[in-house]
């Protein structure tokens, strides 16, 4: 017989696999009340009575995001907050734009793995996996490719092509979620200590001051 122990150790783990992918839903739908001021994980059901179509549905993927930006890129997320009914579904949708030679720099998505389609261009994209290999994994993608991210790899996505380049984006979860790296490191509010970031990328103080006026 198993040890209290073990078992306790197998329930932690289940417990732990359950919780790393949103959850499941136990009814049809619970389509997300998003003015509720009660606090929970994910979102309250809106009364079934009051459910239409409407929240099932979204128009606008096919609007080009405007890339006049420093980057150059445009990401719109249909996820739960622009489309209620997704809440509990653990799905949600996006669309990249990506002006030429430009880049959707270094980002990881925290509660979900991605698959995506190239719909138009060429980009040339990449994950690292985590300590201690780091491993990259690069590919050039066209029009029809696809591709997977692992939850929670530091991936980009850069428009190689002399066009515009377009991408749709699949998640699974109902918020997925963008952590871009830079914007992590170099523009948390307030700032992480210079001491701190000279410390973790091992360079001197002029290094550190320079990337975060890149950023200001
Ligand atoms: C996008 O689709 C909507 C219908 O949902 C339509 O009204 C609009 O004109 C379309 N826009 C473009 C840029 O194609
Ligand atoms: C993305 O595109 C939309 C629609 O054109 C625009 O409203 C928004 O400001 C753009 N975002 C950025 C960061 O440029
Ligand atoms: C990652 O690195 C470890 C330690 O060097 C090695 O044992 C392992 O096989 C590597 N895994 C992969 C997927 O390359």
């Amino acid at each position: 017989m198993a040890s209290p122990f073990l078992l306790l150790a197998v329930l932690a783990l289940a417990f732990a696999q359950a919780l790393a992918y949103d959850p499941t839903p136990l009814q049809d739908f619970c389509v997300a009340d998003l003015k509720s001021n009660i606090f929970i994980n994910g979102f309250p059901c809106k009364n079934p009575k009051t459910v239409t179509v409407e929240d099932f549905s979204f128009s606008g993927l096919n609007i080009t995001g405007n890339t006049k930006n420093k980057f150059g890129f445009n990401v719109t997320f249909v996820d739960v907050m622009r489309l209620p009914g997704l809440n509990t579904l653990g799905v949600s949708i996006g669309r990249a734009d990506y002006a030429p030679y430009r880049i959707l720099p270094l980002h990881t998505h925290p509660r979900a793995a991605e698959i995506f389609t190239v719909i138009e261009g060429t980009l040339l994209v990449g994950f690292v996996t985590s300590n201690p290999n780091n491993t990259l994994f690069l590919k050039s993608l066209d029009a029809g490719d696809v591709f997977a991210v692992p939850v929670g790899m530091i991936h980009f996505e850069f428009n190689v092509g002399k066009g515009p380049a377009v991408a749709i984006a699949g998640f699974n979860s109902q918020n997925p979620g963008i952590i871009f790296i830079r914007d992590a490191v170099f523009r948390s509010k307030p700032p992480i200590p210079v001491e701190v970031l000279e410390k973790s990328f091992q360079v001197g103080k002029d290094v550190i001051e320079e990337l975060l006026a890149q950023f200001k």
